[in-house]
Formats: structure tokens, C-alpha cells, sequence
């Protein structure tokens, strides 16, 4: 702890700093986001004080909304996404610097319109021409969005204009990188946040906390020790309406490409020389460059696809993804991906990382499974009839904490084995919620801090690494090609089979 406070090992940890006072201008603000996640969480922390009284809020989308009926809808959002309003005092003092600005991405005269509001808002609310411009619109219009605000030289100050652009970044390679030019001709690297909601969990940041500020796991955090790394995201939900999206999307673009490659960078990449934004994101990017595809000739034995079928999930029948309001009934969309990567590089050959994700999983659960190698001869009897490996796993959600599996004496008078787990739970060591992974990215967003952010040249790696995969996913295929698998189980059978025939198994989660 005291190590923590001395020694800066604050992971973009700024947040007892208060940010100067700003506009938060959100494009696509009639959208699911703004009022399920992004006002909530600025509420949030207008209720802990650690927004400036000055900041504002302004809303643009395309449709017709005044300022008070979009306050009406942000208000809905915090009581029935966030954690309530707690004080009528409160919301109406927030409400007060909430404003909304009708407006088409494609039109230079409403860019101009918001311009105008902007300025005028600067004078009443004392915001003092800082801005964030919050991207949350179909991927498709990042590019145009950026050139238009660009084009009103609304991005021209590079200490005080931001740009945040959700994800996906792009829908592969050579896409990322058309629209990393795009961007960078309007404004240069530090003026741009890619955002990934995984980096702000604080399970995520703490990762770097648990490998560097420790000094007796980093010495096993090789291939000498560790026999295979596993790391699965899975969820209980399944396409919740968003077919739209989902169908030109997938396992692949929604998770892997995003969420979990930032899970494996973290556990896998070298130490940085210091805690600086680049620092950091130079060693994420070294070892997403070293990582490839297991085995390139045979790809069925380094990827699994699937998609659910209809199951059961809590005693409920659910729908297959082909049934789903939107989705295509010969869909070949996959639901499900399973990964194994390998890393070229001294610290990991020869120590496959297993990715997985999946929707309508039995359980929503993420977390990175650090498995050791076995002991060289084992001389006890295990109650598993087996040498049964150290475990340690990082849980990134729900039930946040860390747990080291490994082998005890079960009482008796015979000298035999059992495994148990030693466990860290964040919630009873801390006894507080966690921060919200928004709050904490627009936080560091006003502050500046970029380290919790993606780096252009880490999405095109990323991007690089599943391009393999992703050329064959895409063609157009008969719907049988994907393996189905049914709702509330753990995914296709091939997927068992990529460990299996490695004389492994899937982590029982
Ligand atoms: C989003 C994906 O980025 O992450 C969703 O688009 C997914 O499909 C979600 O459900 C998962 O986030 P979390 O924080 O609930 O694990």
C-alpha cells in the first residue's frame, strides 16, 4: 500500500484530481450509451465530487429533442441505469449544465450551429473553450464526424480539444488503418482517445498493479513456469436488440479484437521503463506485434467459431441467434470464438494463450487463468488421481478478486492431496463498489491521461494479429459451416477439442 502511494504505480490513477472545467459535447446522444452508461456515470461522480462545478453536457443527435426533454431522458438513465438520483438538489444543480443540440453528422452548417452553442456556453458556464467530443455514432461515421468537427476547427487547440472514439476502431486491418488516417490528419495522436471500457474495470488496471508491484509472481511469469494461459469472457446475454450491429459484427470484432486482446496484452506484455501513457502502450504493442495465430496452415486448430442455438438459460427458453428479431435466419454470424495464440518472443514461446468468449454462456464471468506447469514427479496421491497444476486466477468480473489454487494434505492418516483455493475478494478487502469502468475513462479523458486509452498503432496490431482469421470467417458461406452450440452451454464442441488435442482442458468456471 505505502509502495502504492510513494511509488506513481497509478495505473492513469489521476482520479483524485478534479479536471478543469469542460464541455462534454456526446454525437449519438439519443443512443443507449449516453443514457445507460456515459450520464449515469457522470453523474456518479458529480455525487463523489470529482467533476468541476462548470462541467457541461451537451447532447447531439439527429432527432428534433429540446433541452429539457433530453435532461427528462438523462434523468430516466441515472434512475433506472445508475445508482438513482440520491438528491433532487443534486440532479437539478447537474441538469442545469445539461444541454442538447439537434444536429446531422454530415452537415457543415449544424457543426457551425454547435459551434455557436459552445462559445455561448463558455461565457455562461465558465468552461473556458475546453472541449471532449465524445463519438458515440456508428462506427461508419468516425471518419466523417472527425473531419467535420476538423473542418470547423473545432479541434484546433491540441491542449484543450479532445477527440473519444468508441469501439470498434475499424472492422480490420486496412479499415483501422484508412480511418488512423483520417483521424490523424485532423488532429495528432495525443488529442485522440480510442476507448475500450475493459481498460477503465478496475480489475483490468489492477493487473499491472498485481505484476509489477509484487516481486514473487513476476520471476514465474514465463514459459519456464507457466504452462498455458487462459482467458475467457463469457456472458449471459445474447443479442439484446442489436442485430443491426451484431450481424456485421460478431464474436470476433465485438470482443476479441478489443476486450480480450487488451486482457492478454496486459498479462503478457513486458514490464514498461515508467508509468507514462506511451511507456505503457509501447510494451502492449510489442507483444500483440510478437503474437500470431497457432497455427497458420491449419486454422481449425488455432480458431473455433459458433453461434447458440435454442436453450435454456435460469429455467427460461431463449431464442437461437437465427431467431433473434433482426438477425439473418441462415446467419453464419459467429456468437462464439475461441483463440489460440502464440507469442514469438523469449518470455512466452512455446506457451499458448487460449482466448474465449462467448454470449449466452451459463454464466457471465471473465477472468485470466495463469496455469503452471506440473510439478516433475509427483510422490503423494492426489484425490484427483492426477498432478493437478497451480492455478492462479485473476477474476476480472463479477466477484472481483484473485485466487491461487494449490495443493493441500487432506486430514487423515494417508498422505494424500487435495487442491484449495486462496482467495482475494475485492469487495471484502475493500468494502466499496468499485469505480465504473465510464467514469473512470472520462475522467482520465479530461485529465488528459492517455495510458487507459488504445494507441492507433495498438488497434492495427490487434487488427494485424486476427487477420488471418478473419478472411476466412468473412467469405460467404453456407450456414452449416459454423459450429452450433446450445444456448446456456459452454460453447461447440470444437472448442473443447482445440485444448483436448492438446492434451488440455477449458478452466470449469
Ligand atoms: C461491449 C460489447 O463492448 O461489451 C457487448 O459490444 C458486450 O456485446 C459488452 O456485451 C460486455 O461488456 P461488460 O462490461 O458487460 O463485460
Amino acid at each position: 500500500m505505502v509502495a502504492l502511494l510513494e511509488n506513481p504505480l497509478r495505473v492513469g490513477l489521476q482520479q483524485d484530481r478534479i479536471p478543469e472545467p469542460q464541455i462534454l459535447v456526446i454525437f449519438g446522444a439519443s443512443g443507449d450509451l449516453t443514457q445507460r452508461k456515459l450520464v449515469p456515470a457522470l453523474y456518479q461522480m458529480k455525487l463523489e465530487r470529482r467533476l468541476p462545478p462548470e462541467l457541461t453536457i451537451v447532447g447531439v443527435a439527429r432527432r428534433e429533442w429540446s433541452h429539457d426533454y433530453f435532461r427528462e431522458q438523462m434523468r430516466t438513465g441515472v434512475e433506472d441505469f445508475g445508482g438513482g438520483l440520491q438528491s433532487e438538489e443534486l440532479w437539478n444543480d447537474f441538469a442545469k449544465g445539461i444541454f442538447y443540440c439537434p444536429g446531422n453528422i454530415d452537415k457543415p452548417e449544424d457543426y457551425q450551429k454547435l459551434k455557436e452553442l459552445l462559445s455561448q456556453l463558455d461565457e455562461e458556464r465558465g468552461t473556458r473553450g475546453n472541449r471532449v467530443f465524445y463519438l458515440s455514432v456508428a462506427p461508419r461515421y468516425f471518419g466523417e464526424a472527425t473531419q467535420q468537427l476538423g473542418a470547423a476547427g473545432m479541434l484546433d487547440d491540441p491542449k484543450k480539444h479532445r477527440l473519444v472514439i468508441e469501439k470498434p476502431f475499424g472492422r480490420d486491418l486496412s479499415s483501422a488503418q484508412v480511418l488512423n488516417k483520417v483521424v490523424r490528419q485532423v488532429c495528432p495522436e495525443e488529442q485522440i482517445y480510442r476507448i475500450d471500457h475493459y481498460l477503465g474495470k478496475e480489475t483490468v488496471q489492477n493487473l499491472m498493479v498485481f505484476r509489477f508491484a509484487n516481486a514473487i509472481f513476476e520471476p514465474l511469469w514465463n514459459r519456464q513456469f507457466v504452462d498455458n494461459v487462459q482467458i475467457t469472457v463469457a456472458e449471459t446475454v445474447g443479442l439484446e436488440g442489436r442485430a443491426g450491429y451484431y450481424e456485421t459484427s460478431g464474436a470476433l470484432r465485438d470482443m476479441v479484437q478489443n476486450h480480450l486482446m487488451q486482457l492478454f496484452s496486459l498479462t503478457a506484455m513486458e514490464p514498461p521503463n515508467s508509468l507514462d501513457a506511451d511507456s505503457i502502450r509501447n510494451e502492449k504493442v510489442k507483444v500483440v506485434q510478437a503474437t500470431r495465430l497457432a497455427d497458420l496452415e491449419h486454422l481449425e486448430y488455432s480458431a473455433i467459431r459458433g453461434q447458440y442455438t435454442q436453450g435454456w438459460m435460469k429455467g427460461k427458453n431463449v431464442p437461437a441467434y437465427r431467431e433473434e428479431g433482426g438477425a439473418d435466419p441462415n446467419s453464419t454470424t459467429p456468437t462464439y470464438a475461441a483463440l489460440k495464440l502464440n507469442v514469438d518472443n523469449w518470455r512466452w514461446k512455446g506457451v499458448p494463450f487460449y482466448l474465449r468468449t462467448g454470449k449466452r454462456m451459463p454464466k457471465k464471468v471473465s477472468e485470466i487463468a495463469i496455469q503452471f506447469k506440473e510439478v516433475p514427479y509427483l510422490m503423494f496421491q492426489s484425490a484427483a488421481k492426477q498432478a493437478n497444476p497451480n492455478v492462479l486466477a485473476l477474476r476480472i468480473q463479477p466477484n472481483e478478486g484473485i485466487s491461487m489454487r494449490f495443493e493441500v494434505k487432506t486430514p487423515g492418516s494417508s498422505l494424500r492431496t487435495r487442491s484449495v483455493d486462496m482467495d482475494f475478494r475485492y469487495d471484502t478487502a475493500f468494502g466499496k463498489p468499485s469505480t465504473d469502468a465510464y467514469s473512470r475513462l472520462l475522467i482520465d479523458c479530461m485529465l488528459a491521461d492517455q495510458t487507459l486509452f488504445t494507441r492507433g498503432d495498438e488497434v492495427e496490431a490487434s487488427w494485424r494479429a486476427l487477420t488471418p482469421i478473419l478472411s476466412i470467417w468473412d467469405a460467404p458461406a453456407p450456414p452449416e459451416v459454423i459450429p452450433l452450440y446450445e444456448a446456456g452451454t459452454w460453447g461447440p464442441v470444437e472448442a473443447e477439442l482445440l485444448l483436448n488435442r492438446d492434451g488440455r482442458r477449458w478452466r470449469r468456471l
